[in-house]
Order: structure tokens, then C-alpha cells, then sequence
């Protein structure tokens, strides 16, 4: 039987100001989308030093809009990386186009830009980087990249909010930026995120597909020229969003003590012998959004699984982000197979998400590695 109590390996951190704004939004009789959401929106806009940002129900829905607002649909092509949330590459079939995934960089365990520059057709419109566990994509080879071949960015940032490209936030430049607010992340609404994008027209259009296309003029005036979805963030949610954001340069720092106190415990001989995969370790640009290792597979007689079976009898709690996308059924129907992306593949099959949140202490984090070593020596091959 665990002796500690149970450590999840992440959990949201809500203050009581934020709770009791809450309440004061569920009394006012306005809960779905107003007052808060525009005050949201202002402040986030800020953070991303003055670009238009809007509010949405998910961070899925700002990359399928962010795509449909580049005009990116049937016959298009969209490059972007096999090993994400699947929500990554779903939005590309959602707007009728098709993804194109080249592997990762098996160091960043982000998509490697030079397979992505030769995987540029006539038919590509445009690349969706992914800022795995919150380490940017080079910003500077992808907008290269992207302006030498004509190409729209659409920055899946889901993980990367306070995450820097050589001092400048991830959002306040480059094309469309767009953000999550899931509950694991950095900051949290609940649910919802953000689409950070590079004009007034463009933030326009953005307000039609999240509200059924519609647009209202005066007192009684409305329109629709297309379809639009349903994915306006509540008052309730932007309310939540409103007591993160003052939280989020603290939550930063905490997490990369963590990340740091993490690459201590894993720098002791006995356990480096062990051949643990680390993150790179960027104290500057990163918002340790995860902590990832990789297990060495070809020196264990056990999988993932179980490792992670044994670590949660040690009362520790790990996740998978994520296997490798192109190997799910939908993917393998549209012709991908084991073997097409070796390096996502293996990440895919051995990538562990262990804790890391703000209220975590020094302690757990010894204790994480303490328990991960000895799953790892009793499960050596002989
Ligand atoms: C890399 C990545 N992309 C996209 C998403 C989608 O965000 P959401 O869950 O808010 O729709 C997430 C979060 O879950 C994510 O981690």
C-alpha cells in the first residue's frame, strides 16, 4: 500500500480571489459570453504585445478557424508533425485538406524543418509546428521557411503560453499563434483557448466562424454569409482566465525550479547508467509546460504500460503525450504505417510524462526519480 499520498502528474491552481470572481459572475445574470470575455481578450492581447486576440471554447477549434480564415481547404496540403494531440492534424481533415506529417527532430522532439521544407508541394498551404511540453519550435528557420515557400503559419502553441523565442512570447509575432486552456495547461479556463492573429479583418472573420457566421449591426441588424461553428468561451471560463494570467510568470518560475531540480536528480551516476531520454534542458524559452523522458526500451523486458502500472502503485501519477498520431486507424486508413516517421514512433512508444505542476515540491520530484530508477533497474534485460 502507497504510504505518500497520490501525486497526479499535473493539477490546476486555482486561487480563492479567482473562485469568489467566479461566483460573482454566476450572480450577475450574464454567464455566457460578455463582460468578461471582452476583458479577457484586452488582457491577452496585451500579453501578446497588441495583436488581435480572440477568446474560444478550445484550443482545437482556434487552429481549424485559424486554417479556414488562411483559406485552406480541398486539394490544400497542411505539413505538421506526427507526434502531438491528435486534435493537431484532425483540424486539417476537419477544413476538407489534407496533413502531410514529416518526423520530428528526436533531440527537440519537435518537427524537424528541413524534412518539412522537402515535403513542400505545389499543393501546400500551409505548416503547423507543434511546441511539444512547451520547448518553442525554431522560430526563426519556420518563418524562413515559410516565407521563402509562400506558406501560412498556424503556430499550435496549445503548450507553449509564456514559452519565448530569443526573449519575444511565443504569439506576440509571426503569423496565427493559437493557445489551449484545457485544464493541463500552463494557465487554465477549463476548457477554452485563444487565437492570436495579424489583423482587424482577420479577427473579424475569426468572430464569424466562432458564432454561426454571424455578423449583428445596431440594435436588430444580423447577417450571415457562411457557416460558422459554436465556440464562444463563457463569462465564467474568461472569469477563471482573468485570475490565471496574473499567476502566469510565478507558475513559470516554479516550473522550471522543477524541470532544473528534475535534471539534478537525473544527473546522479547511478541513475544516467540507466540511459533515461531527457528533454534539452532551455532554462529560457521554455514554460516546462511537461517534463518528458524517454524510457530505453531496448534495455528493459517491460513496456510503457507497465512501468507506469508500477510507478502508480508507487502512488505516482505519469501520462503519454502522445503516440504517434499517424499509426491510429483513421491515419493508417489514409496510407501511413509503422516505419513512415521512425524517431516519432519511438517517442510515441516511449515517451513518459512525468509531474510537474507550480505546487509540487522539491521532495516529489526526488522521489519521482528515486521511484522511476528502481522501476528501471528491476527491469533490466538480462
Ligand atoms: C499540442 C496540442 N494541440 C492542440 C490541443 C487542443 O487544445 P484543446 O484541448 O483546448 O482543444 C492541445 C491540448 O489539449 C494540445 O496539447
Amino acid at each position: 500500500m502507497p504510504v505518500e499520498p497520490f501525486l497526479p502528474f499535473t493539477r490546476p491552481q486555482i486561487d480563492d480571489a479567482t473562485i469568489a470572481g467566479v461566483a460573482e459572475v454566476l450572480r450577475s445574470g450574464w454567464i455566457s459570453s460578455g463582460p468578461q470575455v471582452k476583458a479577457f481578450e484586452a488582457k491577452l492581447s496585451e500579453f501578446f504585445g497588441g495583436r488581435p486576440v480572440r477568446a474560444f471554447n478550445s484550443g482545437t477549434c482556434t487552429m481549424e478557424i485559424a486554417l479556414r480564415i488562411a483559406g485552406v481547404g480541398p486539394g490544400d496540403e497542411v505539413i505538421t508533425t506526427p507526434l502531438s494531440w491528435v486534435a493537431t492534424a484532425n483540424v486539417v481533415l476537419e477544413v476538407g485538406a489534407r496533413p502531410v506529417f514529416v518526423d520530428i527532430d528526436p533531440v527537440t522532439r519537435t518537427i524537424d524543418l528541413d524534412r518539412a521544407e522537402a515535403a513542400v508541394t505545389p499543393r501546400t498551404r500551409a505548416v503547423i509546428p507543434v511546441d511539444l511540453a512547451g520547448l518553442p519550435v525554431d522560430r526563426d528557420r519556420l518563418y524562413a521557411l515559410a516565407g521563402k515557400r509562400g506558406l501560412r503559419v498556424v503556430e499550435d502553441a496549445a503548450q507553449s503560453f509564456g514559452s519565448t523565442w530569443k526573449g519575444r512570447r511565443i504569439g506576440s509575432f509571426g503569423d496565427f499563434a493559437s493557445f489551449s486552456f484545457h485544464a493541463n495547461k500552463n494557465i487554465t479556463t477549463c476548457e477554452g483557448g485563444c487565437l492570436v492573429l495579424n489583423d482587424e479583418r482577420e479577427a473579424a472573420l475569426a468572430e464569424q466562424y466562432r458564432l454561426q457566421g454571424v455578423v449583428r449591426t445596431g440594435h436588430d441588424g444580423m447577417e450571415v454569409e457562411f457557416p460558422g461553428g459554436k465556440y464562444n468561451m463563457t463569462d465564467v471560463a474568461a472569469r477563471i482566465g482573468l485570475g490565471q494570467l496574473p499567476h502566469l510568470a510565478e507558475f513559470t518560475a516554479r516550473r522550471r525550479e522543477l524541470a532544473r531540480a528534475y535534471f539534478e536528480e537525473f544527473d546522479r551516476p547511478a541513475v544516467r547508467s540507466l540511459g533515461i531520454g531527457l528533454p534539452v534542458a532551455n532554462f529560457t524559452d521554455s514554460n516546462w509546460h511537461m517534463f518528458q523522458v524517454v524510457l530505453p526500451e531496448e534495455r528493459m523486458d517491460v513496456r510503457r504500460s507497465a512501468v507506469m502500472e508500477e510507478l502508480k502503485s508507487a502512488a505516482i501519477g505519469t501520462g503519454v503525450h502522445y503516440p504517434a498520431m499517424h499509426l491510429f486507424a483513421l491515419y493508417r486508413r489514409m496510407g501511413w504505417k509503422e516505419g513512415d516517421f521512425p524517431n516519432a514512433e519511438y517517442a510515441g512508444r516511449n515517451l513518459l510524462t512525468l509531474p510537474l505542476f507550480p505546487a509540487m515540491a522539491r521532495s516529489d520530484v526526488s522521489r519521482v526519480v528515486r521511484a522511476l530508477s528502481s522501476v528501471l533497474e528491476n527491469h533490466g534485460k538480462p
